[in-house]
């Protein structure tokens, strides 16, 4: 399925949908907004932000924060249920193809959690690489999804809990991911949640 059949999918899901209804995504992200470590000057950029839950969450504690996400429902929930937050904006786009507006913002940090799976490895290495150019000397990418350390169906116990439908879903091996980072100058550094989902920080050198 491409981003257009995704965007189109999670759009009829957007009314409904909550990151922590699968405890392996709600752990995930968990590591992501420690990882994060958010500061009252950060520009952060959640890539694939669906309603923007998380961005909501952060908003006191940055100085702005912009949802990307390809599913238009997604975004129209995200900047209704963030009516609220002045320094948080939500914009159509994808992590192949990013919003022009995006290069103007001066990002210090950019999250994605439960997103990359949805691409091809081809178009997850375009979309890191186009990614860590938005970044500054020492800025952070923290990567959160299902990627796998282990061979997958040695773990057909834990699709369930981590989300996983191979019809649906490519994850990576979380080495091809870490290969991908160091060929955008992003120095990686792997936290594994389980076989089949780890969440990487990387640092733009
Ligand atoms: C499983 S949801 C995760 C939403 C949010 N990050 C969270 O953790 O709650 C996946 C999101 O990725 C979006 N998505 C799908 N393909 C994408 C792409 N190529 N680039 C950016 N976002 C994409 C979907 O529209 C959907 O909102």
């Amino acid at each position: 399925m491409n981003t257009e059949g995704h965007a189109e999918r999670f759009s009829r899901a957007a009314d409904r949908y909550y990151t922590d209804r699968l405890p392996g995504r709600s752990q995930c992200i968990q590591k992501v907004l420690e990882l994060l470590n958010p500061q009252l000057d950060d520009v952060i950029l959640d890539i694939g932000c669906g309603p923007g839950i998380q961005l909501i969450q952060l908003a006191e504690s940055i100085r702005a924060g912009i949802g990307v996400d390809p599913a238009e429902a997604m975004i129209q929930r995200a900047r209704s249920d963030a009516v609220n937050c002045q320094n948080l904006s939500f914009v159509k786009g994808s992590a192949e193809k990013l919003p022009e507006e995006i290069c103007q913002t001066g990002v210090n940090k950019i999250y994605s959690n439960y997103v990359i799976h949805h691409l091809p490895n081809t178009h997850k290495r375009e979309a890191i690489r186009g990614l860590a150019n938005l970044l500054p000397t020492g800025g952070l990418f923290i990567l959160g999804d299902m990627m796998f350390s282990d061979d997958p169906e040695k773990h057909k116990d834990l699709f369930d809990y981590v989300g996983y439908v191979p019809e649906n879903d490519s994850p990576a091996y979380v080495s091809e991911l870490k290969e991908m980072f160091s060929e955008s100058n992003l120095i990686p550094k792997i936290h594994v949640l389980n076989p089949l989902v780890a969440v990487i920080l990387g640092q733009k050198i």
